[in-house]
């Protein structure tokens, strides 16, 4: 659902421009007879477009996961698009040139702030999927654990044990982790983290 009115609204949002772009081109080379009949022409077209414009830009806006470093391109973006519209309506209505560039101006900058928001955007999901990844038992055992115990807990370094040999049971592992004992000190990680490391110790390596 999201996605398809994501697309629907870039859609939307280029079939927009696209009209305001050949409008402004004929207000600026005073092509104004051409222009009443264009905008004659597609003036239902228009109406749709635009409604269909505002009504998935407000979805949109609904759904957006705000808290991120690059929200407030976002709010720029909202404010150029609601500057431009009456400044439009009004440099159409008063043939002003100045006024219909200057909103093709801040229309056109706002599209390509969507798009550096929504590569940013993009980047933010990377992180988070990275940051999920490295939080699972199995990557934290190895970013952890792995240096003296090894990958499949039979490395034996440091004096550590072999963990496939283990008698420990899940809490015993999780309180080793985090507290150490005799010549492995405390291993830094969160009570979550370490609950997860203890788990992946206990089902996937103990007894392998
Ligand atoms: C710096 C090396 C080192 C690291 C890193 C390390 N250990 Fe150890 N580990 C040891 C040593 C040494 C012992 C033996 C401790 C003792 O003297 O009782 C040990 C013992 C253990 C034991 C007890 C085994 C038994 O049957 O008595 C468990 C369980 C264990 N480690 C799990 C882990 C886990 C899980 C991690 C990662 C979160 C980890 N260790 C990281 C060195 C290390």
């Amino acid at each position: 659902m999201y996605k398809g009115i994501l697309h629907s609204h870039y859609l939307v949002v280029v079939l927009f421009l696209l009209i305001y772009v050949i409008k402004t081109i004929l207000l600026l080379s005073n092509k104004n007879e051409l222009l009443v009949k264009f905008s004659k022409k597609i003036k239902i077209l228009e109406i749709i477009v635009s409604t269909l414009f505002l009504v998935s830009g407000i979805y949109l806006s609904t759904q957006l996961p705000l808290g991120g470093k690059y929200d407030y391109l976002f709010w720029v973006k909202i404010i150029m698009v609601f500057l431009a519209i009456p400044i439009a309506v009004i440099g159409f209505k008063k043939s002003s040139k100045i006024l219909a560039a200057s909103s093709l101006l801040l229309i056109t900058v706002s599209f390509g702030i969507s798009e550096v928001y929504s590569n940013r955007k993009g980047e933010r999901k990377e992180i988070i999927k990275n940051e999920l990844v490295q939080n699972d038992g199995k990557s934290l055992y190895e970013s952890n654990c792995a240096s003296c115990h090894g990958s499949n807990g039979k490395l034996c370094l440091a004096g550590a044990k072999d963990l496939t040999a283990t008698l420990l049971d899940l809490s015993a592992i999780n309180k080793i982790i985090l507290e150490g004992r005799g010549l492995m000190s405390a291993v830094n990680v969160n009570r979550e983290q370490a609950n997860k490391i203890a788990e992946f110790v206990n089902g996937n390596i103990k007894g392998h």
